[in-house]
């Protein structure tokens, strides 16, 4: 007999009578005393119920199966039968396997993590990632691994019909500006030289369209040294595109294609085409690039009425250069949201730069609706219009936020998030998804003098900005803020899930990025001289996009910390506990690539 003639997530009424060999780990144990002893036999594929009982066991298998402890990995054969008690929670409820050989495959220690112990009990996080194999056994990872590499391979399916072909680009790579921190290597070969790890293959995949690729595909891993957060890893995942002859409407059915797949296979749900929204009206209604749309609580401009008022806050907010004022209406808030908790909010955006969070509550009075409470008398003259702009009822609450737009929406679009989940109002099993487009090209930094890219360098102007792109001149702060970007992202529950642009393809445009951005003609050859090069021969116009995979795992198995889909995973200090790295080295290991360490911790 094999050493395995079936799984332990295989067996069903029509084994019953066959002799069966299985191997797994001990899941749990019963013993009911007088040679009777019910072991659940644990595998990747599902859990079976083992007997080892007297009347039907050689004795000594009984007598060792006694012995055997949680997590000792173990082979059985014998014979299965019909259970007396169906399980119908597991699959292999029906039927149980009576043991009449047991070899012991080897012992466990008392385990620091019990995969068994689904509920109650779970160690705590540390303690599952020093013991990340332990935690990896049980049930709940093995359906996130497992659903991993599904939404791998149904990807790889995707975009192989859709003439995608899949290279691998290079880890040790160039130092390259394109957002965050790098993580760098030293070379041996050419001492006083680095390499640096990919933040995402983006330069690699746009020389692959030039090297007549046509359409790239890559399940890529990015390295980033950010602070780790929690849908935020500094080693994570991406499903990588790009396509040569097309346009942004091409990437986007392509990716609405590819998500339609996924949610349809993984979760048997069907989705609806995307809805889109402009970055301004993303910003304007939602203060987010990345709004949640499961919920209303929508910002709602009352600049104008404001400006009618005396209120003091609202008429120093309005003075300011590009003062607003904005308001939100809950429904049903004037009962639940107390004093308590709308003080609590005034203190949470104050994190956000805004002073505080005015407040008044609908209320019904002679036949029609009113304001009361909080700041109503300041804004008596304009309560009629208020109620009608904000399409309020009584017994909602008005909540305001009056400060530059920048700190109004910023502010607003994250106390919207949390009366969200305050009041409970984000509907169980809602996909919202929607696309984010027109993105400036460039932000302007004040305090830093210097224009940041919004998605990265390589991102074109939208094809009508292209004339004055390269027109603008690049002293005019408001001139380039104004240029609008050929970029995309993909957001999901308020979750930005990928991101992509149209690229840069003509020599000059990217040039003019770069100058923009502050490079010298210099710096930009020593950085890019590659690209820069690379875009002499005939480069195909192209765009692509990439999916954060972590953060697709995290939503299509529904958790909420990005650790929990990441078989390794880092702490939020980027630590592995599991392997202790990062860690030091030896001093010799540090003389051969010429480095010497200044930290005297
Ligand atoms: P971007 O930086 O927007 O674009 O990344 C694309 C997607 O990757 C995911 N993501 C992350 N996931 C986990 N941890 C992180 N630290 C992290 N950073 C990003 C997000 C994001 O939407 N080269 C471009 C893509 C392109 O233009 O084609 C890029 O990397 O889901």
């Amino acid at each position: 007999m094999p050493m395995r003639t079936h799984t332990c997530g295989e067996a069903r009424d029509n084994h019953i009578g066959q002799t069966v060999a299985l191997c797994g780990w001990v899941h749990a144990r019963r013993s009911h005393g007088q040679g009777l002893l019910f072991l659940d036999l644990r595998d990747r594929f599902g859990i079976t119920q083992i007997v080892l009982d007297q009347e039907d066991s050689p004795a000594d298998v009984v007598e060792r199966g006694e012995k055997l402890r949680l997590e000792d990995c173990v082979r059985v054969s014998g014979e299965i039968r019909a259970r007396a008690s169906v399980n119908p929670h597991l699959d292999t409820g029906r039927v149980e396997v009576v043991v009449k050989e047991l070899a012991l495959l080897s012992r466990s220690d008392p385990p620091p993590v019990i995969p068994g112990d689904e509920k109650g009990g779970l160690s705590a996080e540390s303690v599952r990632m020093k013991h990340r194999y332990l935690d990896l056994r049980r049930p709940a990872m093995q359906k996130i691994v497992r659903t991993r590499h599904d939404v791998s391979r149904i990807a790889r399916g995707y975009f192989h019909r859709n003439g995608f072909l899949e290279v691998e680009t290079p880890i040790l790579y160039k130092s390259t500006p394109e957002g965050a921190r790098e993580f760098i290597v030293p070379s041996r070969n050419s001492p006083g030289t680095w390499y640096a790890l990919p933040q995402s293959p983006q330069l690699f995949k746009q020389l692959l369209m030039v090297a007549g690729c046509d359409r790239y595909l890559q399940i890529c891993r990015c390295f980033r040294d950010e602070d780790p957060r929690q849908d935020r890893q500094v080693e994570f995942s991406q499903i990588d595109l790009e396509m040569s002859f097309i346009e942004r409407e091409d990437v986007i059915q392509t990716m609405e294609g590819f998500a339609r797949e996924l949610w349809g296979e993984v979760l048997g749900v069907e989705t609806r085409p995307f809805p889109r929204l402009t970055y301004r009206e993303a910003m304007d209604r939602y203060g987010i690039d990345r709004p949640d749309t499961r919920y209303g609580l929508e910002l709602i401009d009352v600049s104008d009425l404001a400006a009618r008022t005396e209120f003091r806050v609202f008429s120093e907010a309005l003075a300011k250069e590009t003062g607003a004022v904005k308001a939100i209406r809950v429904p049903g808030g004037a009962d639940r949201l107390t004093r308590k908790i709308t003080d609590g909010y005034s203190e949470f955006v104050k994190t956000f730069g805004a002073g505080g969070v005015p407040v008044t509550k609908v209320v019904s009075r002679d036949g029609g609706a009113a304001l009361e409470g909080g700041i109503a008398k300041f804004v008596e003259s304009i309560a009629a219009e208020l109620i009608t702009r904000v399409d309020a009822a009584p017994g909602d609450t008005i909540l305001f936020g009056a400060d530059t737009y920048a700190v109004c929406t910023k502010a607003l679009g994250e106390l919207r998030q949390r009366i969200a989940r305050d009041l409970d109002m984000i509907p169980d099993g809602a996909w919202n998804f929607l696309w984010v487009v027109d993105f400036p090209m460039f932000m302007h930094d004040a305090e830093m003098g210097r224009f940041f890219a919004m998605h990265h360098p390589f991102t074109a102007p939208r094809r009508d900005q292209l004339d004055k792109f390269l027109s603008a001149d690049a002293a005019d702060i408001g001139a380039i803020e104004s240029i609008v970007s050929d970029g995309y992202d993909l957001v999901v529950n308020g979750s930005e899930i990928g991101g992509g642009s149209i690229r840069i393809h003509q020599r000059e445009v990217q040039a003019k990025v770069f100058s923009i951005l502050g490079m010298t003609e210099a710096q930009a050859k020593e950085k890019f001289s590659f690209l820069l090069e690379a875009l002499r021969y005939g480069p195909p116009p192209h765009g692509g996009i990439a999916f954060g995979l972590d953060r697709l795992i995290m939503h299509l198995c529904g958790t909420e910390n990005i650790r929990e889909v990441i078989a390794f995973p880092k702490t939020h200090t980027g630590q592995d506990l599991l392997t202790e790295a990062p860690s030091p080295v030896e001093k010799s290991q540090l003389d051969e690539l010429y480095v010497a360490s200044t930290w005297r911790g």
